[in-house]
C-alpha cells in the first residue's frame, strides 16, 4: 500500500488525477469503479481539466459507481445518478452507453435479481481495473457500514445514523435522508485490479488511522484494503493527521516516486 499525503484537498486531488490519467493512458478502455460524496469531486475536477486541456479521451471508458440511495431515481438532485452527471460526466466526452449505476428506483421484489445481474455486467466488462474510493466516518466503503461482510457483493444495506446525519447536508432541509442503499459489496470493490482511496480533512482522521494502521474488520470496512494487493491512498494534511507512521509513508512516496522514473513501471 502507498500512502500519498499532500498539503491540501487540491494537491491530493491533483495526484490522484494524475493516477487515473497513467492508468487511461496505458489503457484507453479501462474499467473505472467510481466513488460520489464530496471527496471526489476535486479528482473529478482534475480529469475535467485534463480532458479539456490535455485531450484525455473517456470515450473508450466503462465505469460502475459503487452505490445509490434506494428510493431515489436517476434525476432526483440527491441520487448519484444525478451527481455523477453533473459532476463528471457531461463534461467529458464518455459514452452515455458504458455508464452503470445501481438503479434505486428497482422493485423491491426484483432487488436480489437486480443486484446479481450489476455484478455479472462488471464481470462481463472485464472486471475494474481502478476503484475509486472515499471513506465514511465510520470507516465505510461504498455503503459498506460497519458489520458488512469483508466478502459481502452488490446488495442493499441499512444506513447507520452516523452516515444518515453526515448526507443530510446534500438534502433540502425537511427532506427525508433514504436510511436504505444498493452498494457493491466489499468483496466487489476487492477483485477490482486496483484501488485508489481518497480522504480529505479532520473528520476521516479517526477513519483513516483505523483503516491504515488498525486491525483489518468488518466494523471498518475500509481496512479490508490493507489485504489488497495492489492499493494507493491519497490523503491531505489532516486526514492524515492521526497515523503513526506519517513520516515513512512520506519518506516511501518520495522514494518510489524516484523508482518510478528510472524503472517506468508500477507499484504495488
Ligand atoms: P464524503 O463521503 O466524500 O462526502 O465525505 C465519503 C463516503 O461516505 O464514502
Amino acid at each position: 500500500m502507498l500512502v500519498v499525503i499532500s498539503r491540501t484537498y487540491e494537491e491530493m486531488s491533483r495526484a490522484a488525477g494524475q493516477l487515473v490519467r497513467d492508468r487511461l493512458l496505458q489503457k484507453p478502455n479501462l474499467v473505472l469503479g467510481l466513488a460520489t460524496g464530496s471527496t471526489p469531486i476535486g479528482l473529478y475536477q482534475e480529469l475535467i481539466r485534463m480532458h479539456r486541456e490535455e485531450g484525455l479521451d473517456f470515450s473508450w471508458v466503462t465505469t460502475f459507481n459503487l452505490d445509490e440511495y434506494l428510493g431515489l431515481g436517476p434525476d432526483h438532485p440527491q441520487g448519484y445518478s444525478f451527481f455523477m452527471r453533473e459532476n463528471f460526466f457531461k463534461h467529458v466526452n464518455i459514452d452515455p452507453g458504458n455508464i452503470h449505476i445501481p438503479n434505486g428506483l428497482v422493485e423491491p421484489a426484483q432487488i436480489d435479481e437486480y443486484c446479481a445481474r450489476y455484478e455479472d455486467e462488471i464481470k462481463n466488462a472485464g472486471g475494474i481495473d481502478l476503484q475509486i474510493l472515499g471513506i465514511g466516518r465510520d470507516g465505510h466503503i461504498g455503503f459498506n457500514e460497519p458489520g458488512s461482510s469483508l466478502g459481502s457483493r452488490t446488495r442493499v444495506k441499512t444506513l447507520t445514523a452516523e452516515t444518515i446525519q453526515d448526507n443530510a447536508r446534500f438534502f433540502e432541509r425537511g427532506e427525508e435522508v433514504p436510511c436504505y442503499s444498493i452498494t457493491m459489496g466489499v468483496g466487489t470493490v476487492m477483485e477490482a485490479e486496483e484501488i485508489v482511496l481518497l480522504a480529505s480533512g479532520q473528520s476521516k482522521a479517526e477513519a483513516i488511522c483505523a483503516a491504515i494502521e488498525g486491525g483489518v474488520t468488518a466494523q471498518v470496512t475500509a481496512s479490508v484494503i490493507q489485504l489488497h494487493r495492489r492499493v494507493t491512498v491519497f490523503l491531505d494534511d489532516e486526514a492524515a493527521s492521526l497515523l503513526k507512521r506519517k513520516d515513512y509513508y512520506n519518506f516511501a512516496a518520495a522514494a518510489e516516486r524516484k523508482f518510478e522514473d528510472l524503472r517506468g513501471g508500477r507499484r504495488q
